[in-house]
């Protein structure tokens, strides 16, 4: 226990007042890069709250070396797992949720080129050749997507346009033009989520299914998010939205154009899914059977954020293309939120993940703008961070290197992440940096001033 925590009293904690942590000097040069700095798989889908690729590039660039096993145990959209590969490390993304799984897997487990690209010829083929009962599927779904011959297979069951099972959901029939919406429905059924290609032209799709340029296949909602079903169902209703006719296969050959115009990172990484708190033995395992080395020296994470993001609602067009439940997602996601179970389980998954680090590893707790615990103020994360010192990592052993600050400026904050700033990089409050014993602590003050080359692809990997 730190002087400063014995020395406080029950009220002064009760007031939340600040505790005083060492800074790092750690420049945040990752603000300086451009948007998309970094791997062009990185903005296959927006993801809520998912932090900049350049970000990650500043401590795996400092803190491994390639080779190194760069763990993130809260993964999001794969930020961590995929900067790792495609500098050289082995990176390894956990979520529990089954969409931000899917979003790790494709890029860290990507298919080539020829692969992707062959079989979404394959899917033209097939498509060319069943068209017409898609078709007429789609149509009457649009119609009404409650009738009795408006029923779909489920997806990834390969099944026809006629051995349809399940309803589709009013707000998503209305969110497509009749054409593109057979094409969805035929090309949904068709991709199987457990084959590599498959899984990434599924994470493509997601990725162009709505937003407001011609390059997505509805214009009814921005990229970034999905509105609330009814707020969807009253907008197409006032608006008579009719979305335009979007070809599937040709937005899907222009977003592969995109993710591959840089090859994949020769690196394979692992994904997996499960809840943080038992990802160590999981981690180890899918290492070990791959002959890898089993210990991170490197974790690069941003644990979910005080009951603000329910990522099951607020991607419910993607979840239903995926065959995901949105509802059983959010209920899975919905930990202990609330403060006080909050901080137990991050020390919880602290400790769960101490096994799968070496001892040297250097842990990176990026705390994000958090503005209300149900509905009380929390000084934007500030609190948040030194608690999660205090009352997770310190009992757990391990040793503060310090927190690095990167200032938000004014206006930039949660609050905004629904309006233009929304699916952005997460602004970024405090970031703890821990060592897993003093040898990572002292590996972490060291390599704070080191200098990092911001060029992509690094120059120094530019053979590997
Ligand atoms: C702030 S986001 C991480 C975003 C990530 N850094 C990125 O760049 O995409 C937090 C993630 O924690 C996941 N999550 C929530 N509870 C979890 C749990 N118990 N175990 C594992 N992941 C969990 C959420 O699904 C979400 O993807």
């Amino acid at each position: 226990m730190s002087a400063r925590r014995a020395g406080a009293t029950a009220g002064q904690l009760a007031l939340e007042l600040p505790l005083d942590l060492p800074q790092i000097a750690l420049v945040p040069e990752w603000k300086d890069q451009q948007r998309l700095w970094g791997h062009p798989f990185h903005p296959m889908c927006s993801y809520l709250a998912s932090f900049p690729a350049a970000l990650t590039h500043a401590f795996i660039a400092r803190y491994s070396r390639p080779g190194d096993v760069v763990l993130d145990p809260f993964s999001g959209r794969g930020t961590t797992a995929l900067q790792a590969c495609a500098e050289g490390r082995i990176g390894v993304g956990n979520d529990l949720n089954p969409f931000a799984h899917l979003l790790t897997a494709a890029k860290v487990e990507p298919p080539t080129q020829a692969q992707a690209t062959t079989r979404l010829a394959q899917l033209r083929l097939a498509w060319n050749s069943a068209s017409s009962s898609w078709l007429t599927l789609g149509a009457r779904v649009f119609e009404d997507p409650t009738a009795g011959d408006a029923l779909v297979p489920t997806a990834g069951s390969g099944a026809g346009a006629g051995d349809g099972v399940e309803t589709v959901p009013l707000e998503v029939a209305l969110a497509f033009h009749p054409r593109t919406l057979g094409q969805l429905l035929f090309v949904r059924t068709a991709l199987r989520l457990d084959d590599r290609t498959d899984r990434f032209l599924a994470a493509a799709v997601t990725g162009i299914l709505h937003g407001k340029s011609a390059s997505y296949l509805s214009e009814l909602m921005p990229n970034t998010f999905s509105m609330a079903p009814r707020y969807v169902r009253d907008f197409a209703a006032r608006t008579e939205f009719s979305s335009p006719d979007r070809d599937v296969f040709d937005g899907l050959a222009k977003k592969l154009d995109r993710l591959f115009r840089q090859p994949p990172p020769r690196t394979e990484g692992v994904a997996l899914l499960g809840d943080a708190r038992d990802v160590a033995d999981r981690a180890r395992d899918a290492l070990r059977v791959s002959g890898r080395p089993d210990r991170a020296r490197l974790v690069v994470t941003s644990p979910p954020y005080l009951r603000v993001v329910k990522y099951g609602y607020y991607n419910w067009l993607r979840t239903w293309f995926l065959g995901f439940d949105a509802r059983a997602i959010d209920a899975a996601l919905d930990d202990a939120h609330h403060r006080k179970p909050y901080l137990a389980f991050l020390r919880d998954v602290l400790a769960s993940l101490r096994p799968a680090l070496t001892d040297d590893a250097v842990v990176v707790l990026v705390i994000g703008d958090v503005l209300t615990d149900r509905g009380r103020d929390i000084h934007n994360g500030v609190g948040l961070a030194e608690r999660t010192w205090e009352m997770a990592a310190e009992p757990e052993g391990y040793k503060l290197a310090g927190v690095a600050l990167d200032d938000v400026a004014a206006g930039r904050k949660m609050t905004k992440l629904w309006g233009d700033e929304a699916g952005r990089a997460t602004k970024t409050d405090r970031i703890l940096v821990l060592g897993a014993t003093e040898s990572g602590r002292r590996r972490a003050l060291s390599g704070a001033d080191l200098d990092v080359d911001w060029s992509w692809p690094p120059r120094s990997l530019r053979a590997i």
